[in-house]
């Protein structure tokens, strides 16, 4: 541990103490859990996706029965620069989008077809093409470095990262991605997560307010900095620079980070990392804001992307439809930890499903110390036919510094 991370720590502690109340920061960043790994019987995997090193987001494409995810592909890449954990020294590094299929456990790299610069992968979302069935548009956050800022000395007034959206398409079953254009406006300035809504419209988080020193670490741990924001974006027509507009969405959350779609095509489900929970939220039309409809807590990990699984096999009496969310669990070590290959970071996957008496009901679905899955930022369920009564899925994991993607077995 470094001079830097103990000050870092000793701050942390500090602010703590002054926003008190305290509890809810000792759970939210496990400063006393002791992991508790889920122990895994036969057939139950882990099975670890190869080539998918330090993936942050995955979506389970339905249609095409394919999950999607874009990975940095090199482990060094993260250590030396992820903006999202104020890791920031200059790079060319090229990351890129999977596909893997859950029926072959396999992962598919895509090759682009006319991309070639700087890809720091972070949120996705996929959406199908509305011209062409068989084809997915997919919005990526690139954590680009700002030239400008390399080239003036270093300045502190121009920022070091420079990031902003992609947009590709993919025809589904070919290996490769075709890049259609690059979106950057000044109120995209911490991208985290994308919700889609076509070609030509989406939402994006901005975790934070502060790139980065000190007020940033004060806005990760007071619960009343709730400077982070959702905008949305209208592309006016859907050529290669077709000019962009942007507004606020919603504001007034405290460190809005994933985006996930929800049980209707109106519903944005927003997790608030360092609140541990989510909002079930309502996307208007009309003037595209977004406004909370109710808040499910967790309580004992960060809330990192959320997603909603639809379950295809319910019946009247066992429906196992719900929200999932994957986070860091000891979130105290995370910073100590951001520059460490070898470091573990514990996590938990947490899984909640509405009750006849119209409860959350709340349950861990998966925990690890950090050895079979680091950093676990992202979880989807993948459904199995039901067979003897029992309801099983194919739970995939991923983490933003994990070596690789796993899938584990899991009973509904
Ligand atoms: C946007 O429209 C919705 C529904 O039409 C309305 O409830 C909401 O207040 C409007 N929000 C803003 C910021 O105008």
């Amino acid at each position: 541990m470094g001079f830097g991370t103990i000050i870092n720590l000793a701050l942390v502690a500090l602010v703590a103490f002054l926003a008190g109340p305290i509890s809810h920061f000792v759970h939210i960043t496990g400063f006393f859990l002791t992991p508790n790994s889920t122990v895994l019987g036969e057939g139950q995997g882990p099975i670890y996706i190869e080539d998918t090193i330090h993936c942050e987001d995955v979506h389970h494409y339905r249609p095409a029965n394919l999950l999607f995810t874009a990975c940095e592909d090199d482990k060094s890449t993260r250590f030396s620069w992820f903006p999202p954990l104020a890791s920031l020294l200059p790079l060319k590094a090229q990351g890129s989008i999977h596909v893997v299929d859950p029926k072959t456990m396999k992962s598919t790299r895509l090759a682009f077809e006319n991309f070639q610069g700087p890809f720091v992968t972070h949120g996705i979302d996929v959406i199908e093409d509305p011209e062409q069935s068989d084809a997915v548009y997919i919005y990526a956050v690139n954590h680009m470095p700002n030239p400008a800022h390399f080239e003036a000395g270093e300045p502190k007034d121009i920022p070091k990262a420079q990031s902003q959206i992609e947009l590709f398409h993919h025809t589904i079953n070919s290996n490769s991605i075709r890049h259609v254009r690059s979106i950057s406006h000044p109120l995209i300035k911490t991208p985290n997560d994308i919700y889609a809504i076509s070609p030509v419209s989406f939402y994006v988080t901005n975790d934070h307010f502060y790139r980065d020193g000190p007020m940033r670490l004060i806005e990760d741990v007071w619960r009343p900095a709730k400077w982070s924001d959702i905008i949305h974006v209208q592309i006016a027509d859907s050529s290669k620079d077709g000019p962009i507009e942007a507004s606020v969405a919603l504001t007034g959350l405290w460190n809005n980070n994933g985006l996930g779609h929800g049980r209707t095509d109106k519903e944005v489900v927003i997790s608030s990392a360092m609140g541990g929970e989510i909002f079930l939220a309502t996307r208007h039309e009309s003037n595209h804001s977004i406004s909370i409809d109710t808040s499910i807590a967790f309580a004992s990990s960060l809330a990192d992307n959320p997603s909603y699984y639809d379950d295809p096999y319910r019946t009247d009496s066992h429906d196992a439809s719900g929200y999932l969310v994957a986070g860091v669990s000891q979130a105290i070590h995370l910073l100590a930890n951001a520059k460490d290959p070898n470091a573990l970071d514990a996590v938990q996957v947490w899984y909640t499903t509405l009750n006849s008496n119209g409860v959350w009901e709340k349950k861990v679905l998966f925990e690890d110390d950090g050895s079979r899955i680091r950093t676990a930022s992202a979880a989807v369920l993948v459904p199995i036919e039901p067979k003897d009564g029992k309801k099983l899925a194919w739970l995939f994991v991923t983490g933003f510094m994990s070596e690789s993607m796993v899938a584990l077995q899991v009973e509904l």
